[in-house]
């Protein structure tokens, strides 16, 4: 298990749609080893996701795993393998986003508050995964990457775009305004 260099905003690889996986890949050994990697490499900068492009393999891959807080159930470390989403709930909701590819930035993104995700787990296994709410930011922000979009592509007004040191000065959210925080 290796800590692997991000791709930082302006690296190639981040802007390019990340290519399906072979069903029969996903037991590889190398395959494994880059799904461990990626996890030590979330770990390692305090990540609650990570996609394949962001350590520069681009391939259909991402990881999420969130710990349970006051205001969230949490998800265990899940691997996506070939993600497609799906909106089950058009209503837009907003969080202030980071993203380990897009250091000491903080940017306000509206998206879909409810989606389901059809991907294969880490053994090849069909699954499916509804989610709701901040986890569906998360998901959605993470499969964003393996189409090569970054978090700063979809801020509507750049107003809310912010170096983390002012956006915790200036922006951060008041609870009822029904905004949230997304840390990476
Ligand atoms: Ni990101």
């Amino acid at each position: 298990m290796a800590i692997r260099k991000v791709a930082r905003m302006g690296h190639p690889v981040l802007r390019k749609v990340a290519r399906d996986v072979q069903a029969d890949e996903i037991r590889s050994p190398e395959f494994q080893r880059l799904i461990a990697d990626m996890k030590a490499t979330m770990r390692e900068y305090g990540g609650i996701g990570i996609a394949a492009p962001q350590v520069h393999e681009s391939v259909q891959l991402a990881l999420i795993e969130l710990p349970p807080s006051a205001e969230e159930p949490g998800q265990n470390l899940t691997v996506f393998v070939n993600p497609k989403i799906k909106v089950l709930d058009k209503e837009e909701q907003g969080y202030w986003e980071g993203c380990l590819s897009v250091p000491e930035l903080r940017g306000l993104v509206f998206r879909p508050r409810k989606v389901e995700v059809s991907y294969l787990d880490e053994n090849g296994k069909k699954q499916t995964l509804v989610v709701e709410d901040f986890l569906a930011t998360v998901v959605q922000h993470e499969l964003d990457h393996l189409q090569g979009i970054l978090f700063v592509d979809r801020i509507e007004d750049m107003t809310k775009l912010a170096f983390l040191e002012e956006y915790q000065r200036y922006c951060l959210p008041s609870s009822d305004e029904g905004i949230g925080e997304l840390g990476d």
